[in-house]
């Protein structure tokens, strides 16, 4: 293995090569493979980038065509058939039988240019200055979405206060007592709160880098309520948890709501490649021609890839095959974990579990769980307060047995530590 390169040229910037430090030659379905000749089993998922699987035959077969007959690799926000053939598609498979009338927006290609977007578009729209942001929450880290993001060592990067526009709410499982829905009327209504009233209350419906907080239906549906009687914009950041990832295409399907405005990235683009949008309700259209330009919005072979991914979810059962598979999860997760440590408690949905370690009081618990499962080829990431929350998120695509052995690997390094622990 020679990390030379990475380390003497590359910024010390650079994140998740710390905890999986082998170099990666090949990627296919669920699992990566390193220059040694190691092959691993990936509960990571690029972030939630890679929900149909690494190199997926049907949509590479797609863009492999695309790309031989010199289709358009770049062209601005120019009309092309590849753009247009993937709005149709989401259109008439996606958008329409659910019946959600939005308008698509494509900013730059990652996810926090959809959050910045979508956060421009509502203060224009109502005029508002301020937002509403979750405690708990991960928008991004260009300085608006930053600003809404809430771990201090994100937020530290800034260099500028981030707090003057942005006012975060306790996510409901902060203070169980607390009914966060009355905290905002009271936000809203008493004279002395001291708070303006915002553009938009900007939420994830799971807060996945949160440490996989799964908000109940209900709550959801008193936040939609809420954000309506009061004229406020509701954004759902879908970013993460969308493309089917909890069992439904959209996140928010569960609760039966529908945002003013919502943000797609990560796997919208189908192959990895850097896709994102924003998509608002038709009258907040209220963009002026270039008023959010850039380069590199609406990436000519993510449509390609984003169109066949949708085709390969629809064709292949996804969101029914992700509630399926999250059951096997589950009870796995019941049955071979919580009993090694009652201290261990678990949460998620679809195809998206968290396993918290924050009651252990040993510094670091999750972080030495994830270097033994790495150690043991189980690729697995961190999130939550402290990190110490293990997220399992494989590509959705992945098949019941590597599930199963990749939980075991989990199972098995859960067991190491807590022995280490014990000693
Ligand atoms: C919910 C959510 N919003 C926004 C982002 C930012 O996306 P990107 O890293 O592509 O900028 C992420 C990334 O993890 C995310 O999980």
């Amino acid at each position: 293995m020679n990390t030379l390169a990475f380390e003497k040229y590359e910024s010390e910037v650079r994140s998740y090569c710390r905890h999986f430090p082998t170099v990666f030659t090949k990627s296919k379905g669920a699992f990566f493979f390193d220059e040694d000749g190691n092959k691993y089993i990936d509960f990571f998922c690029g972030a939630g980038a890679v929900n149909y699987g690494h190199n997926n035959d049907y949509i590479k077969e797609k863009v492999l065509d695309y790309i031989a007959n010199d289709g358009i690799t770049h062209s601005l926000d120019m009309y092309t058939t590849a753009k247009r053939d993937f709005i149709e598609y989401f259109e008439e498979k996606v958008l329409k039988p659910r019946d959600l009338d939005y308008k698509i927006m494509f900013p730059g290609p990652t996810g926090t240019n959809a959050v910045e977007a979508a956060l421009k578009l509502a203060r224009k729209y109502t005029k508002r200055r301020t937002v509403w942001a979750l405690m708990g929450a991960f928008h991004g880290m260009t300085l608006g979405a930053l600003a809404l993001t809430t771990d201090k060592a994100s937020r530290r990067g800034a260099g500028v206060p981030l707090d003057s526009n942005v006012v975060h709410i306790p996510a409901p499982y902060m203070f169980p007592e607390l009914d966060t829905i009355k905290y905002m009327e009271t936000l809203l209504t008493d004279d002395h709160s001291g708070v303006e009233k915002p553009a938009a209350f900007v939420i994830e419906t799971i807060q996945a880098e949160g440490g996989i907080q799964v908000f109940d239906v209900e709550w959801l549906k008193r936040v939609r309520e809420f954000c309506t009687k009061h004229e406020i914009l509701l954004i759902v950041d879908d970013i993460q948890v969308g493309c089917a990832r909890s069992g439904t295409f959209f996140s928010f399907e569960r609760a039966g709501i529908k945002p003013d405005i919502f943000t797609l990235s990560k796997s919208i683009g189908g192959y990895g490649f850097p896709l994102a949008l924003t998509l608002f309700k038709p009258e907040l259209d209220v963009f002026t021609p270039g008023e959010h330009n850039g380069t590199f919005r609406g990436n000519q072979i993510a449509f390609i890839t984003a169109k066949a991914g949708l085709e390969y979810m629809l064709s292949h059962n996804i969101e029914a095959e992700t509630r399926r598979k999250g059951e096997i999860e589950k009870e796995f997760i019941e049955k071979e974990i919580l009993p090694l440590d009652s201290r261990i408690k678990m949460r998620g949905i679809g195809l998206i579990w968290g396993i918290d370690f924050s009651e252990i009081p040993v510094k670091g618990f999750a972080d030495k769980v994830q270097d033994y499962a790495f150690a043991h080829k189980l690729i697995i990431e961190g999130a939550g307060r402290k990190n110490a929350v293990l997220k399992t998120m494989p590509p959705l695509i992945i098949e019941d047995e590597t599930l199963l052995e990749g939980l075991g690997i989990l199972r098995d390094a859960i067991k190491e530590v807590l022995k280490e622990e014990n000693k």
